[in-house]
């Protein structure tokens, strides 16, 4: 890949303004490297890039007023400097399906499932008192999902295909949460 963690990074910080967009890509790169590790150990770095990148327009694409922008801009900022490769854009593309790409492998599956439960994983956490992602049990992240008004845009049915690649559900919630974990100072969870 042409594209390594530092410049990721880079560039996150020059088209993303919003600090609650930016702790959000690092939690979905946490979450995206802990699947690598289970799914495709020779890709971690790939998988995380993704987390890292998957929201790099949210600032600039003008989503609100066309949903179907979010994904394909991040792709076009990444050509024109030469940066990425395919299976990069694909998975991108396929974090938001209103652009017409659906998730059709386990990197583009895994990324459509980790964005979400990263949110999710943070709206319980700051349903706790201490706000902190110690306090939160993979039973709550399981329990969570089936009260569809608690955190009501978190995507179930993206958390829930995981399954469709070989993870159980329960299994993500413990890697995701153990995950974020590891990071709750970057995330100030
Ligand atoms: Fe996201």
């Amino acid at each position: 890949m042409n594209i390594n963690r530092e410049q990721a990074i880079e560039l996150l910080h020059e088209y993303v303004k919003t600090e609650h967009i930016i702790t959000h890509s690092y939690a979905v790169e946490a979450v995206m490297r802990a699947l690598a590790k289970k799914l495709a150990p020779e890709d971690v770095e790939l998988w995380g890039i993704a987390g890292l990148l998957h929201d790099l327009d949210e600032d600039v694409c003008g989503w609100r007023e066309d949903m179907s922008k979010h994904g394909p801009m991040t792709v076009d900022i990444l050509k024109e400097r030469g940066l990425g490769n395919q299976q990069l854009y694909d998975a991108i593309l396929a974090h938001n399906p209103e652009n017409g790409k659906k998730a059709s492998n386990q990197f583009e599956t895994a990324l459509y499932a980790a964005d979400p439960m990263s949110g999710f994983i943070n709206a319980i956490a700051l349903g706790h008192t201490d706000k902190k992602l110690a306090s939160v049990k993979v039973k709550s992240i399981v329990k969570r999902m089936k009260e569809t008004r608690f955190a009501a845009g978190a995507n179930r049915e993206a958390m829930w295909s995981i399954e469709h690649v070989g993870v159980e559900f329960t299994e993500f919630a413990e890697l995701a949460l153990e995950s974020m974990n590891e990071i709750s100072e970057v995330l100030g969870l």
